[in-house]
């Protein structure tokens, strides 16, 4: 991405459109359904079918940072759109997807990643979407943009006193259980939602995505309350899955050396820090299921020295709670349990990931790592040599499904346990600060 083409800079709506009218599109703006029908005459006068929308899905907002956040939204139509967005609902400013001089063009997913934001403020936005259309290089069919409701959010920072999340995990696809966890998350408000990978079991088409994940409910469900995505194995196999990143979209690394770890951030929400890492594939890098596309070993590798340089930021030194998110578990108590490293079946849990991270996560006091991966929720306490907790989350149907909670103040982080199916309680457990 461009940045001086992406947030306020460079983009003006007047210009937008004269540059269009200048390239004589203006001309073949898309016919509404209503004056289609006008225009032919042998119809009665009926009530005109509602044109389908060109946003198949409400905003997604994720990656909320202290200056930036992204929003992405699925299409029912190839579009171009962007961001509209500012500190009162009247907006004024813009953001859109630039790359290499271009604007977006999609047929499933868009996005664009708002910059230059103060911690702890309160923004509003909505999208623009306009369907667009190539005949040829000259000639190409474009509508008048079509808006989303205005939204609002808040950039993270030390200031809040309390802060909760919320994780839900293994949903497979299975939008039943996704409606019925949101249904919850409606109820207990968390501030942000991590959805801990096996979002869906694979991703050949964008279809699954733009139905699991971007319009599951029909509903404005992540508009407003972040989705905060840790990647599972099964998010990263089918022919689409490369563009997932459309639909989740990536965070950005001021270091270099980190650009490309865009399924990795650590950020602080007042008494919170929260780090989400990627324990890639199920196999090792060698199993023959791969066909030699798995390169999970330098990218643990990697996700090792950010982990170390994160967990030194100062702002997430100095938190009362650290609490890490990735998909595969850390620890098995289960001295038998597949560690991920052999040909044989998959990993019941990742053992080349204990080994490079659970250090770190010990040595920096992480006092929680939330997991997944298992289908069966499980507990284990922290001990002297491991100093972090690992709560692992439930399976997709929904009568295996769990809701996993938290609430975070100076003083103690609550985390509870519940089955989705009937709110019937799993545990609850309090954690005391770090000594910082
Ligand atoms: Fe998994």
């Amino acid at each position: 991405m461009n940045p001086s083409s992406n947030g306020s800079q460079g983009f003006d709506r007047r210009s937008f459109f004269g540059s269009l009218a200048a390239a004589g599109l203006t001309g073949s703006v898309l016919a509404s359904g209503a004056d289609a029908l006008a225009q032919d005459g042998a119809k009665p006068a009926e009530k005109p079918a509602q044109p389908e929308k060109i946003a198949a899905s409400f905003p997604l907002l994720q990656n909320v940072t202290e200056t930036s956040a992204s929003i992405a939204w699925s299409l029912n139509r190839p579009a171009t759109g962007w961001v509209e967005w500012g500190t009162t609902p009247d907006l004024g400013k813009f953001a859109r997807n630039s790359e290499f001089g271009l604007n977006p063009y999609e047929v499933d997913f868009l996005n664009a990643r708002i910059e230059g934001l103060a911690p702890n403020t309160k923004y509003y936005y909505r999208t623009a979407t306009c369907s667009f259309d190539y005949v040829n290089a000259y000639n190409k069919t474009v509508s008048a943009p079509e808006y989303s409701d205005v939204y609002s959010f808040e950039t993270v920072g030390p200031a809040p006193e309390k802060v909760s999340f919320g994780v839900m995990n293994d949903t497979h696809n299975t939008v039943p259980t996704i409606c019925k966890l949101i249904e919850r998350f409606d109820e207990l408000k968390p501030n942000f939602i991590v959805w801990n990978g096996d979002v869906c079991s694979d991703y050949m088409t964008s279809e699954v995505a733009k139905k699991s994940i971007a319009n599951p409910n029909g509903k404005p469900y992540a508009a407003e309350r972040p989705l905060v995505f840790a990647a599972g194995n099964h998010d990263r196999r089918g022919k689409w899955v490369r563009d997932l990143k459309k639909c989740f979209t990536t965070w950005k690394h001021d270091d270099p050396r980190f650009a490309e770890l865009g399924c990795n951030y650590a950020f602080r929400q007042g008494p919170l820090a929260a780090v989400i890492l990627d324990t890639g594939e199920d196999k090792p890098d060698w199993h023959p299921a791969w066909s030699s596309m798995a390169n999970y070993e330098p990218y643990r590798e990697l996700q090792a020295a950010w982990l170390e340089s994160a967990l030194s930021r100062p702002e997430i030194a100095s938190a009362p709670f650290i609490v890490a998110f990735c998909h595969i578990p850390l620890y098995d108590a289960n001295p038998k349990a597949n560690p991920g490293n052999i040909l044989d079946k998959w990993a019941s849990y990742q053992w080349t990931c204990q080994k490079l991270w659970g250090p770190i996560l010990h040595r920096h006091g992480v006092q929680l790592l939330v997991a997944a991966h298992q289908h069966r929720f499980s507990y284990a306490e922290p001990t002297a040599e491991r100093g972090w907790a690992q709560i692992v989350g439930g399976g997709p149907e929904l009568k295996g499904a769990t809701c996993i909670h938290a609430t975070v103040t100076k003083d103690e982080l609550k985390l509870s346990a519940e089955m989705v199916a009937d709110k019937k309680a799993l545990g609850s457990w309090t954690f005391k600060p770090r000594k910082v």
